[in-house]
């Protein structure tokens, strides 16, 4: 059985649906990362699973124990904040301190706890130092070692790094992850930014409108995104609509059906490529290809990114594409706005969405 089991939450706020129909099952160790942008529901369902929100209806299993209606202070987790939500008025050392010492532990258990933290985050010389006195990425190792002091057997954390500035937040998160895989503590951490989740987590939920949208691994929520939300969501996407015939695949545009690696009932279907899966030519290509024109290039620094427009004769239309493409594989071309140019894709390079999202798209 999973460490975490959540089923059917449901939870609203006056009309609004913020948590709808959640299931979801986290193993003991795992380092899960709650992603979707403003107002899906993230916060929610972090605050919901350890009790500062109640659902309306669901439940959840925490290590065997339905949890699903105990208040907040009888749940075992430990959770960091945004903002730092540290005592000003007290030291580093007794920010620590605190749930333990309120527990009325040993005196020299609480002074070995809290020194093992300070030492585990590289805090040792700020110990009586008061929040005010340290940086923003000190503070948030402080509140991280105040959810741990208590060794929670699970650790929650809402968009620890969205205050702090870039450099700083990329430090912190591979101080995180090291954390995690030293304690091996089951982990949950809500973000919006796609690259922290993609870098931190092994599995991701991508979340959209109160709703799961996909759980897998940051390579497979890439690579087989079970929606074009998903694929938007991480990176970006082409979307286009392809018609499958026996075991090809026509491209609006396309000059001959590419061949499907997945099996698949006929009819329209919607498809993704990612910009980096377009090749381009500058000369027409042997096999199935389209041609468009380069509308516009952006120079990215290791990349090139081009868009361009497709000649569809059959539609008419004027889809644009976006191509990325390294600047090695760009030195090779000439590329410039309003030039003719031809693309290809390698068919396993072709993401065909999950059958009932492409009906409803
Ligand atoms: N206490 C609350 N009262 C009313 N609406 C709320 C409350 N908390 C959250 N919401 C609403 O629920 C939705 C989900 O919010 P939240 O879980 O905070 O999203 P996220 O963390 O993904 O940005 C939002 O539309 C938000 O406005
Ligand atoms: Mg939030």
């Amino acid at each position: 059985m999973s460490y975490l089991s959540i089923s059917h939450l449901q939870k609203s706020f006056n009309d609004l649906l913020a948590l709808n129909d959640i299931s979801l099952e986290i193993e003991k160790g795992e380092f899960i990362c709650f992603l979707g942008p403003s107002g899906c529901g993230k916060t929610t369902l972090l605050r919901t699973i350890c009790g500062l929100e109640s659902q309306d209806s669901g439940s959840i299993i925490q290590d065997s124990v339905d949890i699903s209606r105990l208040s907040a202070e009888k749940r075992d987790f430990g959770i960091v904040f945004q903002s730092y939500a540290l005592f000003p008025n007290l030291s580093v050392f007794d920010n620590i301190a605190f749930g333990l010492v309120n527990q009325r532990r040993p005196k020299q258990e609480i002074t070995d706890k809290v020194n093992e933290l300070l030492s585990l985050t590289g805090l040792q010389e700020h110990a009586q130092k008061y929040p005010s006195q340290l940086s923003g990425g000190q503070q948030q190792r402080v509140a991280l070692c105040r959810a741990l002091a208590m060794e929670p057997g699970l650790l929650l954390l809402d968009e620890p790094l969205s205050a702090l500035d870039a450099k700083i937040r990329e430090h912190l998160r591979r101080e995180i992850c090291r954390i995690h895989r030293k304690l091996g503590l089951t982990t949950i951490m809500v973000t919006h930014d796609q690259t922290e989740a993609m870098t931190m987590a092994d599995r991701i939920v991508v979340m959209n409108a109160g709703r799961i949208e996909h759980v897998g691994t940051p390579e497979e929520i890439y690579l087989q995104p079970a929606s074009a939300f998903v694929a938007d969501f991480i990176g970006t996407s082409n979307t286009l609509y392809g018609e499958i015939k026996d075991t090809s695949l026509l491209l609006p545009g396309w000059t001959a059906p590419v061949a499907l690696v997945e099996k698949r009932t006929g009819g329209e279907t919607t498809i993704l490529i990612r910009p980096e899966h377009l090749t381009l030519h500058n000369e027409q290509p042997s096999g199935p290809h389209a041609q468009g024109t380069i509308s516009d290039i952006e120079f990215l620094g290791s990349q090139l990114s081009v868009e361009l427009k497709l000649d569809d004769h059959q539609t008419q239309s004027n889809k644009a594409l976006k191509a990325t493409l390294s600047l090695q594989d760009a030195h090779h071309l000439t590329l410039t706005r309003n030039c003719p140019v031809w693309i290809s894709v390698q068919p396993n390079n072709v993401c065909l969405l999950a059958e009932q999202e492409a009906s409803a798209a």
